[in-house]
């Protein structure tokens, strides 16, 4: 690590769902920079009276840059760390961005049993999950990896199944799709880079006790 980067508490944060909730969950234990928006062009933004630097990432590669510890911490979904398994601490359950991973097929394909879906082809943007899944419950599919969209493909027969996030349902019903599996519930994590967990520990530890702080005292309300 470069003094620079001993200096700064690096925070990633995720476009998508969990930005705003984040920066709120932060902004209310003090951590916090001016501009600090998803619909900013600027990547990294720095609160330089605090030294806190938070970079803005796509979803599925914020473990990634907290692995190579090209940020410290970061906040993401439980799906995405199960999807991408990297070498990280994962230090808090922040409680909030509650979905579950779940597998879903159009209301006509719905089968009586779940071997009865055998050798069919599956969209996801979650294609460890999806075969860890079909893996454990004994039959083998084709696993076909988009990035998003999911709920298209078994309408234009791309695939007769998809392994997705569900949140409000909302997406499912209007196109047609019903759950049929329970993979996973998901909710956000507090993650760390191993070594800036010990090179910055009381850093990191104070925002850990903050946090967890402020997930009891909102369960409790
Ligand atoms: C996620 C997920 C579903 C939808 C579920 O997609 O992949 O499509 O949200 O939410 P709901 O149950 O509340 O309808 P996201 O909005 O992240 O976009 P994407 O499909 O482009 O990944």
């Amino acid at each position: 690590m470069t003094s620079n980067d001993m200096e700064y508490l690096t925070i990633a944060l995720p476009k998508g769902k969990l930005f705003d909730l984040s920066v709120n969950m932060l902004a209310k234990i003090g951590y916090t920079a001016e501009g600090l928006s998803e619909n900013s062009r600027k990547l990294v933004i720095a609160n330089e009276k605090e030294k806190i630097r938070f970079i803005i990432t796509k979803t599925a590669d914020l473990p990634t840059y907290v692995e190579y510890g090209a940020a410290d911490i970061g906040i993401i979904g439980k799906d995405v760390l199960l999807e991408e398994n990297k070498d990280i601490y994962e230090l808090l359950d922040l409680k909030f961005g509650l979905c579950r991973l779940m597998v879903a097929v159009p209301q006509a394909l719905k089968q009586e049993k779940m071997s009865d879906y055998a050798h069919m082809r599956v969209a996801t943007k979650y294609p460890r999950v999806a075969e860890t899944f079909f893996h454990s419950v004994g039959i083998q599919m084709e696993i076909i990896k988009l990035n998003g969209s999911i709920e298209l493909a078994p309408m234009v027969g791309l695939a007769e199944i998809i392994v997705d996030i569900v949140e409000t349902g909302r997406t499912l019903k209007e196109n047609n799709l019903v759950e049929i599996a329970q993979i996973h519930p998901a909710t956000a994590r507090f993650i760390a880079n191993r070594v800036s967990f010990k090179m910055k520990f009381d850093r990191i530890n104070k925002m850990v006790e903050g946090l967890k702080a402020l997930v009891e005292s909102e369960g409790k309300a």
